[in-house]
């Protein structure tokens, strides 16, 4: 319980305006007990307000609901927000997913869009999202204690089931990064599975929901440590060992062909290395690869 009196002191407003504020809270979903001793918050919303990471409120953009946060970000990102803007969304009208195919934006789902300005050769960009894919299927396992693993090149599976999926744009000029934004849709309170037999979300494996704001906190905490400093060196080989792609038979369509083989390895630049039948080795840099 907080006083209104000491709430007013700290804050240096006036009492009816921390009133108005809790008022303002309350219609946001927050529970607070106002008595006449003062206020006690019961309960939050599991909505990402920006107020809710603190150190980075200032570049967190938060919509109840967008067409896409790959196009919100794409136009701040184009009139210069900073590096490592979010914009994230309750739910996304026209959501996209690789390959030009839609993305289920249902109410309950976490979807995000991270703005990057990375100082790193374009040859290399390809790597954060190999980072961004295994930074979350880690954050996934560390707070929930489920077995998320990477499928090549970015998804992210529990028990064979897509959880997560991520999308990247990027421009440039020359060899200069104007920007990377990196798009992340995980099924967290949703259920995918009506319109996506292959789908999952945490609620379906758990049980119970999820809180999105600690999953958003989490991954971003973990991924802005691994920006900065910037070291990609490493990131195809802590990817690999989170994959169930490799040492797998394999199907790859790409726009012009379907490949099958075994999954041998990833180059440096995340190409996939497959084994077909005759022995051969064949990379393919993007596609969609079903096992
Ligand atoms: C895929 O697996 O096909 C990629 C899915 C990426 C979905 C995310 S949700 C947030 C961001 N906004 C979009 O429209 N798409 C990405």
């Amino acid at each position: 319980m907080v006083s209104g009196e000491v709430l007013s002191d700290t804050l240096g407003i006036s009492r009816v305006s921390i009133w108005k504020h809790i008022r303002k809270l309350q219609a946001l979903g927050y529970r607070i007990d106002s008595t006449p001793k003062g206020y006690r918050l019961i309960d939050s919303p599991d909505a990402p307000f920006p107020w809710e990471f603190p150190g980075r409120e200032g570049r967190m953009h938060y919509m109840p609901e967008v067409t896409s946060t790959m196009a919100v970000a794409r136009d701040m990102a184009r009139k210069g927000c900073p590096h490592l803007t979010v914009v994230v969304a309750d739910r996304q009208t026209q959501g996209r997913g690789r390959l030009k195919r839609r993305w289920l934006s249902d109410q309950g789902g976490l979807y995000f869009t991270t703005v990057l300005r990375p100082e790193i050769p374009i040859a290399l960009t390809p790597r954060l999202n190999f980072l961004a894919s295994l930074v979350l299927a880690r954050t996934v396992q560390q707070l929930f204690h489920i077995d998320a693993r990477v499928k090549w090149p970015n998804d992210i599976l529990v028990k064979g089931k897509k959880l997560a999926g991520m999308l990247s744009e990027m421009e440039a000029e020359a060899d200069l990064v104007n920007f990377v934004n990196i798009g992340i849709g995980v099924n967290v309170n949703n259920d995918p599975t009506d319109k996506e037999p292959g789908a999952t979300s945490l609620k379906n494996l758990g049980g119970k929901s999820f809180p999105r704001k600690k999953l958003l906190a989490g991954f971003l905490d973990a991924f802005e440590k691994r920006l900065d400093p910037l070291s990609l060196d490493t990131v195809i080989s802590e990817w690999k060992r989170y994959t169930v792609t490799l040492n797998q038979p394999v199907r790859v369509v790409t726009r012009r062909e379907t490949t099958e083989g075994i999954a041998v390895d990833l180059d440096d630049t995340g190409a996939l290395i497959l084994r077909l039948p005759d022995g051969t080795q064949k990379k393919i840099v993007s596609g969609d690869c079903f096992q």
